[in-house]
């Protein structure tokens, strides 16, 4: 039996990623390792944690002694690396929890991996998940690819820039074999509600104000999150080893795009008049460096590993929005604590 680690399976990619693998691989024990910030949620992986190989590990990525204990008594074969903090806002207003996680813990999962494999890299992977924000911000045309020069420009991407270049060094210097993936935004069930697709699907519900950042005119790339598992599935097993590959869904869609199509689908499945929630859009003030627009050229992954996404924009969407309005227990659950504070700080009292 293989013996992988998955760090960050409770949050959003995670969680998905986790139950994709151990019902598709029964022969694989994934172990999950997640500190359970607010980001990372047991409710996400409620269906699979009786999976007889499936297992839960408490902990952080920053701790040295926890993770080469869990190096110690699993004798991984591979990991992959989702843990992080992964909110841009949150990452302007308190970085230096970006540079913990998604640095420093980070190279304490590459010390971990190189001093447990010792050389021995037979059969051996270091995934490392990462996002396309590491290359900046695009003007009205071109696209990422491979080798577009990084230039990160948020703390949240500036610490994810650093880790990519961590891994690949880590590769160059210690042969450890790596993988990376850099993906654009992601979107479906189990998103915390920070993010902007499920952040205005739960206000339409509430019928609260929905925060659109400057003029609403800033692109995103979007891509069903199921569709970016199966990527991390085909790379894992069929990627390059100490290679890079770009995943994006060819869906540029400006914010306010985005926000109004929400309004359309919510209203039409809660039979509300046409319209109705557009009333709920409001201006706010724009995002400090608010990147202007990102794009993917996956063709890479497409030519070499036959990656397709399997989903449509319009069938994702409409498959999101059902999945909040079907799950308003978990929307409450993860929109009590810490996130109440959180939203009153970043948005104010309304
Ligand atoms: P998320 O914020 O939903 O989940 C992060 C998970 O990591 C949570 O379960 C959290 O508890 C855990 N975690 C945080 N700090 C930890 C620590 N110190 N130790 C152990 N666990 C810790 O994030 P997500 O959106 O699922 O993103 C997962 C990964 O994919 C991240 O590395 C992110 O950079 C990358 N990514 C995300 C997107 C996107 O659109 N969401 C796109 C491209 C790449
Ligand atoms: P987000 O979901 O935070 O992802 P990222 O910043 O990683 O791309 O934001 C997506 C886009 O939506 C981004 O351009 C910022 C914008 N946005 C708003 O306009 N209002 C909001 O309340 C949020 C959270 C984001």
């Amino acid at each position: 039996m293989k013996t992988i680690l998955v760090t960050g399976g409770a949050g959003f990619i995670g969680s998905h990623l986790v139950r994709h693998w151990v019902k598709k691989y029964p022969d694989t024990k994934v172990v999950n390792l997640d500190k359970l910030t607010y980001a990372g949620n047991l409710e996400n992986l409620k269906d699979v944690e009786d999976m007889p190989n499936y297992v839960f590990e408490k902990g952080d990525i920053v701790d040295c002694e926890r993770v080469s204990g869990l190096f110690e008594k699993y004798r991984f074969d591979g990991v992959i690396h989702l843990a992080a903090e992964s909110h841009v806002d949150r990452s302007i207003s308190d970085p230096m929890e970006f540079i913990r996680t998604n640095i420093v813990g980070t190279v304490t999962l590459l010390n971990a991996a190189r001093a447990a494999w010792n050389g021995d890299f037979a059969g051996k992977l270091f995934y490392h998940v990462s996002t396309d924000e590491v290359y900046g911000s695009l003007g009205d045309e071109g696209y990422f690819t491979e080798t577009t020069r990084y230039d990160p420009r948020s703390p949240y991407s500036a610490s994810k820039a650093a880790s990519d270049h961590l891994v690949r060094a880590y590769h160059h210097t210690y042969g450890l074999p790596v993988v990376i993936s850099n993906c654009s935004n992601n979107y479906g069930g189990y998103q915390f509600p920070e993010k902007l697709i499920p952040l205005v699907i739960n206000n339409i519900r509430n019928r609260k104000p929905l925060p659109v950042y400057g003029k609403g005119l800033n692109v995103r790339d979007w891509l069903y999150v199921g569709d970016h598992v199966q990527a991390i599935d085909l790379i894992f097993h069929k990627g390059q080893v100490g290679e890079t590959y770009n995943v994006g869904g060819h869906n540029e869609k400006r914010n306010i795009e985005i926000v109004k199509l929400l309004c359309l689908l919510v209203d039409r499945k809660l039979g509300r008049p046409q319209g109705d929630s557009e009333t709920l859009i409001t201006y706010v003030q724009d995002r400090a460096g608010h990147d202007l627009r990102y794009a993917i050229d996956s063709s890479k992954l497409v030519d070499r590993l036959g990656w397709n996404p399997s989903v449509t924009f319009e069938q994702g969407m409409e498959r999101t929005v059902d999945w909040y309005l079907a799950n308003e227990e978990w929307l409450r659950g993860v929109t009590s604590g810490d996130y109440l504070h959180y939203y009153t700080r970043q948005y104010g009292e309304k």
